[in-house]
């Protein structure tokens, strides 16, 4: 690694010079290194001074090593910088070259780590003011903590590794050196090599066949944040399930991915009849394995989703809808910075509300956001009485914390509502319009909370003549008084079941009902009992909800013996009927969930569980020889978040 002496000349870079490892003499607080980025708090990088506008990446996956070997390839636009700065974490930096034919070595510095070790640390590069091309030469170390290596029996084929990145909030820069803020757009292409028998995707223009050699090329020709750069290598196969759209996954989940996910091009249909025609030209998901920490994630043209969606009757393909919604709420239009969050996840619930809405009715659309305004609720206390009531706020003020503290319902469904109530101040009618507008105007752009603000008011507000207290809903905490409230009688119908039920009724009482048949004498008995089937899993959701925060562990007996919750494939719901188990002292539910804790690492259902395990001692001695053991199928964003729950860390 070549060091460099005098470069650095303005004031802000020499104060950061002095921050850096190499070079430590006096303590100079991280901070100062951000402040030159007051526009994203979670990136060290000078976009406004010199940004890439096109990264191609060399990349050579190596599955025994578990490493990248890559180089990063950055055209850049400069305004005159004569250093550029990149965002790294975990990575180590080969050398550092100029030019794009004729290559020469140019001197680097890479500075200190952040306190929290959270935004990793800032890569400082020697150039002229008039570079144009930076090729950054690097490895990805165990600290990468984008990247899942699989080993083959983590997967469901048993037989090949697998591995997949997650870039999202800021962990790109884990595995590839760049400018790692939503404030940039950038296109890339890439050229991956991988084991032979493996096929690559990526956020990009995919195979759909594996090839002889293993090497993969890559484009993506429209403008994305980087926090939408993927790839996913493994044992994979194609099925089309639309003119523009498909499915990969594993050989050996690919009939129930194809049954699961069906109307996906309905889905398509729909939601362009919403807010525009879909500007990525394909549309396909990727079913990963089950240690993906997330529900879904919308890389672009190829979104991400758990396996537990696979469910075999489609009561989880609302994940779908959302990630389908990104298209446009977020990936058209981008968050800004992470302060901005709720315009990427709150316009995508409304979206995913309003798609579901389109296909299965406004009853299944006004369960689901029930549900959603029932957990709304749970993190609104949480949030209250916690170090940081203020994240109860929209717009939120993230700097010098995780993005990952904005990751809360707050901007998932209060910003969800927020939409909705506007929707019905001003009619359907007008709010379509606006949107389909919003998302014209800024496509392919990012935009601040503010910048929302003032076009929702010169183009719905004002022209209504309509006042609406967005500043409340946005700029303070809590939910406003004129909020909409859902009513949802079938909704309300479960939770009465639930009620009789925990008041000692027999709900499982045989009824005998008699059936007159035409043209025959005698009428069919029926014996009629309530099954699982006579409701959906929403309904179901209502139900387990409304049961007390602790019952008889014998009634828990009696539902699992006629509804067998604690076995059933949707995880929703299983998940919820854990915690009751726990905190109900249900016992018998334990090698159920040890299992589902070792199969399945999607942060969502772990958090929970392990949470109400950590109350009692004996319950979290047992949760951690269950995390010892799990931990290896878990990706880091799960095993951070499950550790601190467990080790208070
Ligand atoms: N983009 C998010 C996932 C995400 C957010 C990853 C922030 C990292 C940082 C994705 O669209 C999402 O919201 N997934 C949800 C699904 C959903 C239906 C709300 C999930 O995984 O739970
Ligand atoms: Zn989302």
């Amino acid at each position: 690694m070549r060091f460099l002496s005098a470069f650095f000349s303005s004031i802000f870079l020499l104060s950061l010079f002095v921050a850096c490892e190499s070079a430590g003499k006096k303590n100079v607080s991280h901070t100062k290194v951000i402040a030159d980025s007051e526009f994203d708090n979670h990136s060290y990088s000078n976009i406004r001074k010199i940004r890439t506008k096109h990264l191609h990446l060399d990349l050579d996956v190596n599955f025994e090593k578990k490493k990248i070997y890559g180089v990063a390839r950055h055209e850049m636009e400069n305004f005159g910088a004569d250093t550029a700065i990149f965002d790294i974490k975990g990575l180590e930096i080969q050398k550092i070259t100029l030019g794009k034919t004729i290559e020469k070595e140019t001197d680097f510095l890479i500075g200190q780590w952040d306190k929290d070790s959270v935004l990793g640390q800032p890569l400082l590069v020697k150039i002229t003011p008039k570079t144009k091309y930076i090729n950054i030469y690097y490895q990805t170390t165990e600290k990468t903590e984008a990247i899942d290596w699989l080993s083959p029996e983590l997967t469901t084929g048993k037989i090949h590794p697998y591995m997949y990145t997650q870039g999202q909030a800021i962990l790109t820069r884990s595995w590839i050196p760049l400018q790692d803020s939503p404030a940039n757009r950038l296109t890339y292409s890439a050229k991956v090599s991988v084991p032979k028998d493996l096929m690559a995707l990526m956020s990009a223009e995919n195979p759909t066949e594996k090839n002889a050699d293993g090497v993969y090329e890559f484009e993506m020709k429209q403008a994305i944040p980087c926090y939408l750069i993927a790839l996913a290598v493994g044992n994979l196969t194609y099925r089309k399930l639309g003119p523009s759209c498909g499915v990969y996954s594993e050989p050996e989940m690919i009939y129930s991915c194809v049954n699961e996910f069906v109307d996906l091009p309905k889905m398509i249909d729909a939601a362009e009849k919403l807010y525009g025609k879909y500007q990525w030209e394909q549309y396909d998901l990727i079913v990963l394995p089950y240690s993906f920490p997330f529900g879904g994630m919308e890389n672009p043209r190829l979104t991400f989703v758990n396996p537990t969606l696979l469910v075999g009757d489609r009561s989880l393909v609302s994940v779908i809808a959302h990630e389908l919604a990104h298209s446009w709420s977020g990936n058209l239009v981008t968050n800004a910075s992470w302060d901005d969050f709720w315009l990427n996840e709150g316009f995508t619930v409304y979206f995913e509300n309003r798609i579901m809405e389109s296909l299965y009715g406004k009853e299944i659309a006004d369960m689901l956001a029930l549900i959603e305004f029932q957990e709304l609720q749970v993190d609104l206390k949480e949030i209250a009485a916690s170090d940081h009531p203020e994240d109860t706020k929209l717009k939120l003020k993230l700097a010098g914390r995780n993005p990952d503290d904005g990751m809360t319902d707050i901007a998932y469904v209060k910003g969800a509502f927020f939409l909705k109530t506007i929707e019905k101040t001003v009619g359907r009618e007008k709010m379509d319009i606006f949107l389909k507008a919003y998302f014209k105007k800024y496509a392919f752009q990012t935009i601040t909370t503010e910048k929302f603000v003032t076009f929702l008011n010169t183009q719905l507000l004002q022209p209504n003549k309509l006042s609406f207290n967005s500043n409340e809903w946005i700029y303070k905490e809590g939910i406003p008084n004129n909020c909409i409230k859902i009513v949802s009688p079938r909704f309300e119908a479960a939770q009465q079941l639930a009620d009789r039920f925990a008041a000692g009724e027999d709900i499982f009482k045989k009824e005998i009902k008699w059936l007159k048949i035409k043209g025959r004498k005698r009428k069919k008995k029926l014996i009629i009992q309530l099954t699982r089937d006579k409701y959906v899993a929403q309904e179901w959701q209502a139900f387990v909800r409304r049961l007390p925060t602790t019952i008889d562990p014998e009634l828990m007996r009696k539902l699992d013996a006629n509804l067998h919750f604690k076995t059933w494939e949707n995880a929703e719901v299983r998940t919820e009927w854990f915690t009751l188990g726990i905190r109900s002292g249900y016992l018998e539910i334990r090698p159920n969930m040890e299992r589902f804790l070792l199969k399945v690492g999607r942060r969502k259902y772990l958090s929970p569980i392990y949470s109400e395990l950590a109350k009692t001692p004996e319950n979290l001695a047992w949760a951690k020889s269950v995390f010892e053991k799990a931990k290896g199928n878990y990706h880091f964003v799960s095993r951070s978040s499950i550790q601190r729950i467990l080790y208070k860390k």
